[in-house]
């Protein structure tokens, strides 16, 4: 299980600090959400705050957007070469055309499925994307509880994905813990995104990040 920590949760007091630590504690990727406060009810970070979190992380920036002008942010963080920047389909008119754009400028697209949103609408994407990130939340804020649901949608989107593209991986973002994280595995996920379990763990970033893996 790959685990990317959200730095939503971090201590933005000490944002560096906090961004090394999990770094040093064995994450695989940043997970950066970046909110607009219309796409959702909550705004977060822009590119002069995440180029300073580039500097300084030594694994790869896993961008999410919840914003409505897609390609607008996408233009905007381009320029950081994050592995991954993943943008939400009920937001997005064009999909496949964004899709292109982002991987003509040399990074790795991803979609993301709010709650409601069943796996069959990004069947005839799979094959153009290398990562799908269901929310197991409603996207916009940390520390809220999962959403069990996730689990079969994550099953019903495995059975898509070996049909159509079998190198994409399976991301869960919102909730998760290292109870929840057991069926998250049996149903076929790859990453999972763990904001305030790993920066809220009692233990430090390192055990939290290992009990989760
Ligand atoms: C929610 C964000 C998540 C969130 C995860 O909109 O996309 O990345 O910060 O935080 P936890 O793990 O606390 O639910
Ligand atoms: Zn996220």
């Amino acid at each position: 299980m790959l685990v990317a920590p959200s730095i939503l949760s971090a201590d933005f007091g000490y944002l560096a600090e906090d961004v090394k630590a999990i770094c040093e504690g064995g994450c695989d990727l940043v997970h950066v959400d970046v909110m607009d406060g219309h796409f959702v009810p909550n705004l977060t970070i822009g590119p002069v705050v995440v180029s300073a979190v580039a500097k300084v992380a030594t694994k790869p920036l896993d961008i999410h957007l919840m914003v409505e002008n897609n390609t607008f942010f996408v233009n905007l963080f381009a320029p950081l070469k994050p592995e991954y920047i993943s943008f939400h389909m009920e937001e997005e008119k064009h999909p496949h055309r964004l899709v292109q754009y982002i991987r003509s400028l040399g990074i790795k697209p991803a979609l993301v499925l709010n709650p409601h949103t069943p796996p069959e609408t990004i069947e005839f994407l799979l094959a153009d994307v290398d990562m799908v990130l269901l929310m197991s939340v409603n996207p916009g804020f940390g520390g809220q509880r999962f959403i069990p649901s996730v689990i079969e949608k994550a099953k019903r989107l495995k059975a898509l994905i070996n049909k159509h593209n079998p190198q994409c991986l399976i991301e869960v973002d919102g909730g998760v813990n290292d109870v929840n994280i057991k069926e998250l595995e049996k149903a076929g996920v790859d990453i999972v995104v763990a904001g305030s379990f790993v920066f809220g763990h009692k233990d430090g970033y390192e055990l939290a990040i290992s009990s989760l893996k």
